[in-house]
């Protein structure tokens, strides 16, 4: 294990010297972010200039930080960022897009559907959008990036189904009405425990991302594990992610946490969509009164403080959990239901974003250099 931190990373870096300056790249602000992740280093240089006349320094960056611990993997991406960008106030939407990712050909977009906390409805809004993109006649896919706890193959009603291999070994997705699945859920047994280390969950992940047979697809939607740690960082950085939506549900606790949620996406500069909140009112079955079980509006508050969208609510309703548990979100979505038009509205949300950022054509600011 390295003892590298941050603060010996920037002694490191200021013996280099930032281009057409006396200055070194870390006093002259060019540095301007540092990640460690176990052994993996990733430097962001903010550039004003063409890419190809740093890529000196980034090879310089490389050699002093693997000659003082060789077993550290070194990263450097270089960022343009664009005008009225403003990283601290979250408010990446549109503006820079990171493209230094794994994104398999046939893929337009991926999409990941992230909490701070467990439990709120990540998975169960995964399966619902999707169902709803694809009623509207887009390509979808999910990944079920929880390995600990995969939820869409019962989600989506495919328990007893397994991917099979094409003659050029990759895998076959699972798929259900109209969506394309894969899961870790396919791969292992739901009975067995099994202990995923770090690198593990990371090679796993990346596996299922780029040796699924996925085809075209408009989107791919990434149901995240719960939390704000090692696991949703790397992919939040080895994966090329066109945008991040937020889940919470009203309470507090939630919020907090979705809040360290949005941070950890800025801090790799992963545009955020907007946030959603779940279980935002209860709507009474018998007498239909609405209740606010956990308060509410506090995500739209939430969204307002850090300038990000609010892309809707979701109300508490047991139809949604029971149709879920079933495996069968079609009757949340595609048979008539009063909850379709909550689910609708967030997918069509999700697909202006999209448009907006296609139609931007916005040229790629991070460059990578291996
Ligand atoms: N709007 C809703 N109305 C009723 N039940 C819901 C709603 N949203 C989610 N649930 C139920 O709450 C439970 C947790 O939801 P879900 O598994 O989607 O959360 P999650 O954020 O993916 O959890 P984890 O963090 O464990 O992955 C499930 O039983 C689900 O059916
Ligand atoms: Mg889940």
């Amino acid at each position: 294990m390295t003892n590298i931190n941050e603060n010996i990373i920037k002694n490191i870096l200021k013996d280099i010297n930032n281009i057409q300056s006396s200055d070194n790249i870390v006093d002259s602000g060019l540095v301007k972010n540092i990640i460690i992740d176990k052994n993996l280093i990733s430097i962001i240089l903010q550039i004003k200039e063409s890419e190809h006349l740093y890529k000196d320094i980034a090879q310089q960056c490389k050699i002093l930080i693997k000659n003082y611990d060789n077993i550290l993997e070194v990263n450097v991406l270089l960022t343009s960022e664009l005008e009225n960008t403003n990283i601290d106030k979250n408010n990446l939407k549109n503006k820079e897009v990171k493209k230094n990712g794994i994104k398999p050909e046939g893929i337009k977009h991926i999409v990941a559907i992230a909490s701070g906390k467990g439990g709120v409805g990540k998975s169960t809004l995964t399966t619902n959008i999707a169902l709803s993109l694809a009623n509207k006649n887009l390509k979808i896919g999910i990944l079920d990036a929880d390995i600990y706890g995969p939820s869409q193959p019962r989600m989506l009603g495919l328990k007893d189904k397994k991917p099979e291999q094409t003659p050029i070994g990759k895998i076959t997705t699972v798929d259900s009405y109209n969506v394309k699945c894969m899961s870790i859920g396919f791969l292992v047994d739901e009975e067995k425990p099994m202990i995923w280390r770090g690198p593990m969950v990371q090679g796993a992940l990346e596996q299922l991302i780029k040796d699924v047979d996925w085809g075209e697809l408009d989107i791919l939607l990434i149901d995240m594990p719960p939390g704000t740690g090692d696991v949703q960082l790397t992919m939040s950085q080895r994966v090329s992610l066109s945008g991040a939506i937020i889940v919470s549900t009203p309470q507090d606790i939630a919020l907090i946490d979705a809040k360290k949620g949005l941070k950890m996406f800025n801090k790799v500069n992963v545009p955020i969509i907007g946030i959603v909140e779940n279980m935002s009112f209860y709507i009474c079955p018998n007498c239909e009164a609405e209740a606010k079980i956990f308060g509410h509006g506090g995500a739209k508050q939430t969204s307002k403080d850090l300038s990000v969208d609010f892309l809707g609510e979701i109300p508490l309703d047991i139809n949604i959990r029971i149709n879920s548990d079933k495996g069968l979100p079609n009757k949340t979505i595609l048979e008539e239901s009063n909850n379709a038009i909550y689910f609708d509205n967030i997918s069509d949300k999700l697909i202006k974003f999209i448009q907006k950022l296609d139609q931007d054509n916005i040229v790629d600011p991070i460059i990578k250099f291996e």
